[in-house]
């Protein structure tokens, strides 16, 4: 087997207690092959002396480089999360078109070339994720690097429409077809990178799957939804009942039900509009009234970004509004926490919640909705409220899908949720159930590899 190498923005370095399921997966297939796993340090210096760190757990190598203030803030906090975040989320109207922070991400891109190119060695296959990184490939090629490269898009593609509205948009995205597969989140965003392909991207779409780009050159795309790790997540969720916190909060509830949503602090998850749905629900099911508190975490995320400062006033002004409006003395309907919490903990919290609220604007996936799912009771299970727009759609059709937008949907599906009789909950998450465990993350890692090395 070839040495897998992985790049990424972020890197989960051993010991890091935040590492989620993707962590977990790509740390085994690193594992297996011995690898390495390539990427920003996480930390910001004043000045960048090009010096790496670098780390080893069994066979795994991390090796990480720090960014400068001015690279990060071009790189991070401008291009990829003002510019490509928002375009990405179908958001043209939240996109910023200075042209500084694009020279600023390819200069980072170019680093993260120079740095890793003498890292490799031919039969490597290298496995780069994610928008931050999209030029990394083409980089590497004129670097000389000749192995498999292949690319994983975690965030939605948007219609050629919006990707074309983007100045100098073929310059980047024309930068993919450097790698060998490009894998995305759903069919769907196969099809609008195809239709974009075909339409502004000057190559061809052969068969469905199979790209021929301007020079000549081919390569594949796919659909990979992402997906967890199943097993591990449903024993942890059993566990985590015991745990303080959870009963901490059980016991606060008074036997009321629990609605749950949680997400990063970010506009793409439709934060305002669920809380806004969530105050519809309370007007329009007055008979459900004071039987169900929601809790929404919302831990806060990619705080020096303007858009993300607006949106957390925007969130305390309805929450406080909402509460002010419909409290009763020994009852707060809505509780707003923007600490993060443990993973396991979390997962606790998912199983004691009868409504898990995943309503996104747009999302790639969404493995909140997963996880809520696989830490369910399966004697009593509760109800998923899942976003028509996010990936992770396609494949929960049995949850309660929703237009974000839709308020009265929205209020409708949470009473829907709340009062539905058990047979029907269980009916629903065994069939969701027995999809994800078939299809869980090392499913995933696994598919993806395997169509990366195809001859
Ligand atoms: C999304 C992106 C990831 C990113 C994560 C957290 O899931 O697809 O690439 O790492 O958000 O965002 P952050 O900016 O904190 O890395």
């Amino acid at each position: 087997m070839n040495r897998l190498v992985v790049v990424s923005n972020r890197v989960a370095t051993p010991g890091e207690s935040r590492a989620g399921g993707l962590a977990v997966a790509l740390q085994a297939a690193l594992q297996e092959r011995g690898g390495l796993w390539f990427g920003w340090s996480g930390k910001v210096v004043r000045e960048d002396s090009g010096r790496l760190h670098e780390q080893s757990d069994g066979d795994i190598r991390f090796v990480t480089m720090d960014l400068s203030r001015h690279d990060h803030d071009a790189y991070y906090n401008g291009f990829a999360n003002r510019t490509l975040w928002p375009l990405l989320h179908f958001r043209l109207d939240l996109v910023d078109y200075t042209r500084e922070t694009r020279e600023g991400y390819r200069r980072v891109n170019a680093l993260f070339a120079d740095r890793l190119a003498p890292l490799l060695r031919e039969g490597d296959t290298v496995w780069i994720h994610d928008y931050h990184l999209i030029p990394l490939a083409a980089l590497l090629r004129e670097r000389g690097i000749g192995c498999r490269i292949g690319f994983f898009l975690h965030v939605p593609m948007p219609s050629s429409d919006l990707m074309a509205a983007m100045p100098d948009h073929a310059r980047l995205f024309s930068s993919l077809y450097a790698y060998d597969l490009v894998g995305f989140q759903t069919q769907r965003d196969v099809e609008r990178f195809q239709d974009y392909v075909r339409l502004f991207g000057g190559g061809k779409v052969r068969r469905a799957g199979s790209i021929e780009a301007p020079g000549g050159r081919r390569l594949r795309v796919g659909a990979f939804p992402i997906s967890i790790d199943t097993r591990h997540v449903a024993q942890q969720a059993q566990s985590a009942m015991s745990k303080p916190a959870v009963r901490d909060l059980r016991t606060s509830l008074e036997h009321r039900m629990l609605a749950i949503g949680v997400d990063r602090l970010d506009y793409s998850k439709g934060l305002p509009e669920r809380f806004r749905g969530f105050e519809r629900y309370l007007q329009r099911h007055p008979d459900q009234k004071g039987g169900l508190t929601y809790l929404q975490i919302a831990p806060v995320s990619r705080g020096d970004v303007t858009e993300y400062q607006l949106l957390r006033n925007e969130l305390e002004q309805i929450a406080g509004h909402i509460n002010g409006s419909h409290a009763a003395p020994d009852w707060t309907p809505l509780r707003y926490v923007n600490r993060n919490f443990a993973h396991a903990t979390l997962t606790g919290f998912y199983r004691l919640a009868k409504v898990g609220l995943v309503t996104p604007l747009r999302d790639g996936m969404n493995l909140v909705a997963k996880e809520y799912v696989a830490a369910q009771d399966p004697e009593n299970p509760g109800m998923l409220v899942l976003s028509v727009l996010a990936g992770a759609a396609y494949e929960m059709k049995e949850a309660l899908i929703v237009t974000p937008h839709d308020l009265d949907g929205v209020a409708d599906a949470i009473a829907t949720a709340a009062a539905m009789p058990q047979p029907k909950r269980v009916e629903r998450w065994r069939a969701m159930m027995d999809h994800l465990l078939r299809y869980d993350i090392h499913a995933w890692r696994q598919r993806y590899l395997e169509a990366l090395e195809a001859r």
